[in-house]
């Protein structure tokens, strides 16, 4: 089977698994950073070598503050907890995205987690985290504009937020919509989409796989005849 060597993840549906569950939307987070650790393990199995996670857009700071505290929260403690074990697992883990507006402490833990190199790299997952497709757009030209750079695509590239890793070859969706939300909109030029309505609490390894054969199935042909 052909496996994409980077993987993109927009982790939707959260509040609507819990809502139908009679359960606050915090719950349904919860349970996601469960399917992200299911994934993240599935990954390595596929021998993927990349993996970008949606966590937090440019957008979601419009939710109530209750929701964007305790997702900070969700993810600050996850981070302490988890970033040793993770490492040992050979994981190496990285943000994109603004930090200027996170919380102080949760910064500090990116930077820990981001220094812990693990000693044969496996699976590198790259968490999204005040995250816009448009932010990054804006914030490499300023760097291209700063450091004098050529104008052309692989300078941007190489200035961007993904400046080592390759474009992702497939993307997935979960929870029904059928849109990017201000994802990696540079990137994902020539990437496979794939949408699926489960939620993403819902998302299991069987379904994984079934985007992967779907994937696999693709002709992809980056605009040449073949
Ligand atoms: C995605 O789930 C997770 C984040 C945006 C943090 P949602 O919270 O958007 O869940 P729905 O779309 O409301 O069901
Ligand atoms: C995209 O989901 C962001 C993340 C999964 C982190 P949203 O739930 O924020 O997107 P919209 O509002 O449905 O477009
Ligand atoms: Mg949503």
């Amino acid at each position: 089977m052909k496996v994409p060597k980077h993987l993109a993840i927009i982790m939707d549906g959260n509040g609507r698994w819990a809502k139908e569950r009679g359960l606050p939307r915090i719950a349904g987070h919860y349970e996601g950073v469960r399917r992200a650790e299911e994934v993240v393990e599935a990954c390595i199995d596929l021998n993927i070598k990349w993996l970008t996670l949606f966590a937090f857009s440019t957008e979601n700071w419009k939710r109530p503050e209750g929701e964007v505290k305790a997702l900070m929260r969700l993810l600050e403690g996850y981070i302490r907890q988890n970033a040793k074990r993770l490492t040992e697992k050979g994981l190496r883990v990285s943000f994109v995205g603004r930090r200027d507006r996170l919380p102080e402490s949760l910064v500090r833990e990116m930077e820990k987690v981001e220094r812990l190199r693990p000693k044969q790299e496996k699976l590198h997952v790259i968490l999204a985290v005040d995250y816009g497709g448009r932010d990054e757009i804006i914030r490499t030209i300023r760097k291209m504009i700063e450091t004098g750079s050529q104008i052309d695509e692989s300078s941007f590239k190489l200035l961007s937020d993904f400046s080592q890793i390759p474009d992702p070859d497939l993307l997935i969706r979960t929870g029904g919509e059928r849109r990017i939300s201000n994802f990696l909109l540079w990137h994902l030029a020539y990437t496979e989409l794939y949408f699926t309505d489960t939620y993403w609490p819902d998302f299991r390894r069987e379904d994984l796989l079934k985007a992967i054969e779907d994937f696999s199935r693709r002709e992809r042909k980056f605009g040449a005849v073949l």
